[in-house]
């Protein structure tokens, strides 16, 4: 019999745990296990103190471990650990739907509640084919994402979504799918400050096209993030937004507007809709809803779209969609506690009085080595470091080479992606930023 009190081995702890979106085989031979974190920090079991400049994975706004969510989320567990979400509501539930409700503009004045990002998307996607079946549209079931798009791993997500590795495993996916190009222009746009002020009707023209190509009588949605962030921190054109909202709505098509990682500060306000002026059908949220703390996520919908369902259905469920963990008592008093951390210590507005600061800092890597382009808007960065011959074979140890000096930000592939906590000081922005210097230097 085998000494082994597991079945991986004594030593190994790690190998049952498969690690999602991670190279598992490279993990197990230099395991990374943040044991605690406070504020800016992670602490590592290894001893190593590490400054957040990813805000944990695009959702720790606040920081870590932020003592009224803390206090939140201890008060409630105490009070109801989880009430049934079908049939049952609890008073966090419909407090929180009303602050977020109150922070979009126009009628976007419902919100369905799920568990992550993927679940926003998916349930987004479901409600634009279910919404035109039940006005008799219902030949209206085309969905349109865009290249480099990202919107979770749900079917539904990886559909719309425009990220080869995420989607060319899994077979055909869902039927009557179409893409919009990218809208980045990587010379024309290369280096650019905020958003390109590139011409957008070229984008539009393209839009166009593919709705006179399917017939808008087709098409139930288009769905965008306001800028690619898991694609590597692009920016579309200044407009873009709007006009894509002219252009959908001039066709009967609903604009779904996925603020996973844009809602609650990250741009410097409290969504993209709000700053851009733009009233989507349906906005996706998630991540900084509540901190990041306990995994929660929503759709947002407009009045119209709600009402559409209410009125259309006699009795019995509106919408045959929902989730065991949807509302959770946890994540909703966690949510109604960061929501009143962002509201009345002014985060938001902390947030863009750094803005230009850190425009400059990450501007300021241009012209060191292997760095091809910079991007940035609100509090968000992106470097494209120059591969050697393999996708990602110089980003990553550069990602890795920061981490071993104590600072995290990520690659995706080639795009270095740097997304400070809101309450950074400019020398933690400095300190971000010089050890991607360094690590660019130390890059052969
Ligand atoms: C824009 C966007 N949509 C959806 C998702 C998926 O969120 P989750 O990982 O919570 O499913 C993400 C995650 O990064 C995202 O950035």
């Amino acid at each position: 019999m085998s000494s082994n009190p597991t079945k991986h081995g004594q030593n190994d702890r790690v190998e049952p745990y498969w690690l999602p979106f991670t190279a598992n085989k490279a993990y197990r031979a230099a395991p990374r296990v943040i044991e605690r974190a406070d504020g800016h920090y992670y602490y590592t079991e290894a001893g190593q103190k590490l400054l957040d400049s990813f805000s944990g994975l695009w959702c720790s706004n606040l920081g870590h471990n932020h003592p009224k969510i803390v206090e939140a989320i201890q008060t409630q567990a105490a009070k109801i650990d989880y009430s049934p979400s079908f049939n049952f509501g609890h008073p966090a539930v419909f407090e929180l739907a009303q602050v977020i409700a109150d922070q979009f503009p126009g009628t976007l004045d419902h919100v369905f509640f799920v568990n992550s990002g993927s679940e926003a998307a998916d349930t987004a996607l479901k409600l634009a084919i279910a919404y035109h079946r039940l006005r008799g549209e219902g030949t209206r079931t085309r969905l349109i994402g865009r290249v480099r798009g990202y919107h979770g791993v749900g079917f539904g997500g990886i559909s719309v979504g425009g990220m080869v590795n995420n989607r060319k495993f899994f077979g055909s996916l869902l039927p009557g799918t179409d893409h919009l190009s990218f809208p980045y222009d990587p010379v024309q746009d290369a280096y650019t400050r905020g958003q390109p002020q590139t011409d957008c009707e070229p984008y539009m023209d393209e839009l166009e096209a593919l709705i006179t190509l399917h017939d808008p009588s087709t098409i139930a949605a288009v769905i965008v993030e306001p800028f690619a962030g898991s694609g590597g921190v692009y920016i579309p054109p200044a407009g873009y937004l709007k006009r894509l909202r002219e252009v959908t709505k001039k066709h009967g098509i609903l604009l779904i507007v996925d603020e996973v990682i844009t809602a609650f500060g990250r741009l410097g306000a409290p969504n993209a809709a709000t700053l851009y002026g733009v009233e989507p059908d349906i906005v996706t949220i998630a991540k900084g809803i509540n901190n990041g703390t306990v995994p929660m996520g929503a759709a947002v919908i407009q009045k119209k779209i709600y009402d559409t369902f209410m009125d259309s259905t006699p009795a019995g469920p509106e919408f045959f969609h929902g989730y065991t963990y949807s509302g959770h008592p946890l994540a909703a008093a966690a949510g109604l506690a960061a929501q009143n951390v962002f509201k009345t210590e002014g985060v938001f507005e902390r947030a863009q009085s750094l803005i230009p600061y850190f425009e400059d800092a990450v501007h300021s890597l241009k012209g060191e080595p292997h760095v091809v382009d910079i991007r940035n808007i609100g509090l968000a960065g992106g470097v494209t470091i120059e591969r050697r011959d393999q996708p990602a074979d110089r980003a990553t140890p550069v990602a890795n080479h920061a981490y071993a000096n104590g600072v995290y930000v990520r690659n995706n592939g080639d795009d270095l992606a740097i997304a400070p906590i809101l309450g950074f000081s400019t020398t933690e922005i400095d300190r971000t930023i010089e050890t991607i210097r360094t690590a660019l230097r130390a890059t052969d």
